[in-house]
């Protein structure tokens, strides 16, 4: 069991982030003056409205991306570029067609020459963690949405990266499934202690599953401000009811709200 502990050593943070699409005609300020700190262990979320540069910024921290200004560091040393210690996951499930769930599953461990024992120990345990037992010889389009989603999880948990970003990861499934899936999540951290950054325009999906919510400005994003979750018990669809839940909701879409009426009032 994983503490919740504040004092936790910093394992990523961001560093006056900027990034100016300078590719294009007009630029475009995607991002401005970004920081944030993720713990180790912690869950931590991000919020914002749509186009408010919320995948620009996870993406540089994948290294996909670059920063104009500002950097990101992963205990204490600055990142460029991909790399296995930052696995993510995407709404599109990127899963190989062709390769059954294990085989996907075993997939990073296969390039980096680890021994076939090996990697069927790491992608039992793995698809053992998302629920997929019984299904490692199936193909991806023999599984639902929610069933690639879990594949996806395995295959990067597998490479046990030291932080796991994911953007939208459940934003294409419907709701029932979402909630089904958050729960998972929430079970995986609360099991493994990996440190999560995860990416979302959902308010109840950033209250269910966040220690903390930074809550960003629409475009050119900022921070705009940060909040700690303090829900009692684990985090279930129960919590989704408690009145600590609700208060911490309200408070996030009174912020959105705002971002959103002073973005009309511009136009
Ligand atoms: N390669 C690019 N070249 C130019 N502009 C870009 C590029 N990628 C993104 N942008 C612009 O940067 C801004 C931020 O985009 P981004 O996709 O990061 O936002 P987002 O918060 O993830 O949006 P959504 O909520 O729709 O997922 C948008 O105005 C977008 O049009
Ligand atoms: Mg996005």
């Amino acid at each position: 069991m994983r503490e919740k502990d504040t004092n936790r050593k910093i394992k990523l943070s961001v560093r006056n982030l900027t990034r100016t699409y300078e590719e294009t005609n007009e630029p475009v300020e995607a991002l401005r003056d970004v920081n944030l700190e993720v713990a180790e262990s912690e869950f931590v979320m991000i919020v914002g409205p749509s186009g408010c540069g919320k995948t620009t910024l996870i993406n540089i921290i994948g290294g996909l991306d670059h920063a104009t200004r500002g950097e990101v560091l992963l205990d204490g040393r600055a990142v460029s570029g991909p790399g296995a210690d930052r696995g993510m996951v995407f709404q599109g499930y990127s899963l190989f067609p062709w390769l059954t769930v294990r085989k996907n599953v075993e997939f990073g461990l296969k390039m980096k020459g680890v021994s076939k024992a090996e990697r069927a120990r790491q992608s039992q345990k793995y698809i053992e963690l998302v629920g997929l037992t019984g299904f490692e010889d199936a193909l991806p389009r023999q599984l639902s949405g929610g069933m690639k989603q879990r594949v996806a999880i395995a295959r990067t948990l597998a490479n046990e990266p030291e932080v796991l970003l994911m953007d939208e990861p459940f934003g294409a499934l419907d709701a029932q499934t979402r909630v089904v899936m958050q729960e998972l999540l929430a079970d995986i951290s609360r099991r493994t202690g990996t440190t999560i950054l995860f990416i979302t325009h959902d308010i109840d999906e950033a209250v269910l599953l966040g220690d903390r919510i930074y809550v960003m400005s629409r475009r050119p994003g900022t921070i705009r401000d940060v909040l700690t979750v303090n829900i009692p018990g684990e985090r279930s669809h129960n919590s989704l009811v408690l009145p600590e839940f609700l208060d911490t909701k309200k408070k996030i879409m009174d912020m959105l709200w705002q971002e959103s009426n002073d973005a009309a009032l511009d136009r």
